[in-house]
This record gives C-alpha cells, structure tokens and sequence, in this order.
C-alpha cells in the first residue's frame, strides 16, 4: 500500500510520514530523493527541479507492490492508495516560515498557497482516497492517531474540514504586494 502524505511546505509532512511510516511498519520514501536517484532531477539554481511529467510513471514502477509512506509537496501526483493532505492555519504557517529563515517571496508563495487549498484541489483531482486533516495546535501523535483511525475505515475520506478564507485579514501580512520586487 502507498501511502502519500502531502502539503504546503511546512506543514508537517517529514514528520508525520516518519512517524506514521514507523508505526506501520512501512518505507519512508522521500520523494525529492527518489526522484533525483531515477534521473528525475535537474539542478535549478539553488534548489533541484523535478521532472514531474515523468514522475508518476517511474514511482508507479518502481513502487509497486511495496508497503511505503511517501513524503513530499508533489506525492499527490503519484499513484497512491491514499493521499494524506496536511493542513495548518495560514497564520501560523507564516510564523514557522519566517521562522525557518524562508525569503520573503517563499513565505508568501506559501502562505498564499495554504489559503487557497492549492495542493487540496490538486490532489482531490488525481486520486480517488483523500485524507485532509488540520493539524493547527495538535501534537504529531494526535495527527498520526486520527489518521490511523481513518485508514482502519477501509474507505475512509475527508475533505472540507478547514476553511481558512476567514484569516486572510491576519495573513495578508504575508501575501505578495502588487508591484513588489519578487526577489525581496
Ligand atoms: N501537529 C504537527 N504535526 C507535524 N509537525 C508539527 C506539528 N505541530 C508542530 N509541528 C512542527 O512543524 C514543523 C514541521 O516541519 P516538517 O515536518 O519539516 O514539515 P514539512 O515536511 O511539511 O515541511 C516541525 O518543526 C514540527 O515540529
Ligand atoms: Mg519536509
């Protein structure tokens, strides 16, 4: 069974796929890693672009049959049994960015992708199973039980279980300005 768990930068995922992938029994699998191991990663600047075209393809042969916990902002996009989808209020996702050191422009990159439910929508585009919890304020135990509970559930799903639309007042803060230079 693949297991994908998936989000905004931030949210939480390495550490809940470790976690979960521990209790499980279960590979952990970094995406980024093993995409660049597969020929599926180019140098872009300072960071390493994936072929994401050709990603699905490769991680459906080469994960077949195996019982993995796929961490990564782009497993939603490989074949999976299930697709967990990590949800943290905007505001507090700003705060742990900033914290992390994140340039100006990725915070709000972030930020603004978290409010908009961007990597909800495409996931619930490209599979049939998908879990969203919102993890603000709870301990990574309390999200692993909860998700245990809904993969006991043989079709457990969840969506539309956060609206954060209701702090954008408190979050604008972080979003692009108009006219602002990008690089800042
Ligand atoms: N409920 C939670 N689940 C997961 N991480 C949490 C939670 N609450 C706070 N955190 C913290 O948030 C950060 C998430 O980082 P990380 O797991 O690297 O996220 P991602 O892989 O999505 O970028 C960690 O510092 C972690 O301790
Ligand atoms: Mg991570």
């Amino acid at each position: 069974m693949i297991i994908s768990v998936t989000g905004t930068p931030g949210v939480g995922k390495t550490t809940i796929a470790k976690l979960l992938a521990g209790i499980l029994g279960y590979d952990y699998i970094n995406l980024k890693e093993f995409a660049v191991s597969n020929g599926l990663g180019e140098p872009y600047g300072d960071e390493i672009a994936i072929d994401v075209e050709r990603l699905p393809e490769v991680a459906r042969k080469k994960l077949k049959g195996k019982n993995a916990v796929v961490d990564s902002h782009l497993s939603h996009l490989i074949p999976s049994d299930v697709v967990i989808v990590l949800r943290t209020n905007p505001r507090v996702l700003g705060e742990r960015l900033t914290e992390r050191g994140y340039p100006r422009s990725k915070v709000a990159d972030n930020v603004e992708a978290e409010l908009i439910d961007l990597i909800l929508v495409e996931a619930l585009e490209f599979n049939k199973r998908v879990i969203e919890i919102d993890t603000t304020g709870k301990e990574p135990e309390t999200v692993v039980n909860e998700i245990l509970n809904l993969l006991n559930e043989n079709t457990g799903k969840q969506v539309g279980v956060v609206d954060w639309s209701r702090y954008y007042d408190e979050v604008v803060k972080y979003l692009h300005v108009r006219g602002e230079n990008e690089n800042q």
